[in-house]
């Protein structure tokens, strides 16, 4: 909460940063501030996110896809040194990730697996975990310790399923946000 004089400003409580290449994962972070409410979320493409603007939620999701059979969505890949000065201590950090388990199945969602990794080289907390139940796929380094490191969604294939898995991430996360259930 900041104040400016007398007007008073609350910011929302979750910050939605993706990175996308064409708009898919856009979608996505679209649809997820919609699930928690436009009031609780922002949503920040993280080409044009800042290190004030990373710090200033205690709640941040982080959207991106896989490029190029097993490479993170290059706008991410550009953030990487400056997610290394972040301070996430305190803070909660939920993944999610689209990719395309037909064509690429040795690389399912990859993407979401190097942000994993590098994030873990900082003091994090991620939450949001999500199991592999309904997909078909080889590798992923987004799969450690038999669960997803956060939701995985195939939009080429698998749209049909897309809303209920948001929905039940959602419900989930909404209890971890301390945003009460609708
Ligand atoms: C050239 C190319 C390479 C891709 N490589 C992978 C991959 O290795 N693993 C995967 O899961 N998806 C892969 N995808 C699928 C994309 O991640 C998926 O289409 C995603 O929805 C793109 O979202 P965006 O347009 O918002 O970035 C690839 C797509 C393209 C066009």
């Amino acid at each position: 909460m900041y104040n400016f004089g007398r007007q008073l400003l609350i910011m929302a409580h979750i910050g939605i940063f993706y990175g996308s290449s064409h708009g898919h994962v856009e979608n996505i972070a679209q649809e997820l501030q919609l699930l928690f409410g436009i009031e609780n979320a922002d949503i920040i493409n993280i080409r044009d996110a800042n290190k004030q603007d990373l710090e200033s939620y205690n709640y941040l999701i982080f959207g991106c896809s896989t490029r190029d059979k097993g490479k993170i969505q290059e706008d991410w890949e550009f953030k990487f040194n400056l997610l290394s000065e972040i301070n996430f201590r305190g803070k909660k950090i939920a993944l999610f990730s689209l990719g395309d388990q037909r064509h690429y199945p040795e690389s399912f969602v990859d993407g979401m697996g190097i942000l994993y990794d590098k994030l873990n080289e900082n003091d994090v907390k991620i939450i949001g975990n999500w199991y592999p139940y309904g997909y078909i796929f080889k590798k992923s380094k987004a799969f450690k310790h038999g669960s997803f490191v956060g939701l995985a969604l195939d939009e080429q294939f698998q749209h049909s399923v897309t809303k209920d898995r948001l929905q039940k991430w959602t419900d989930y996360l909404k209890s971890q946000f301390n945003i009460s259930a609708n």
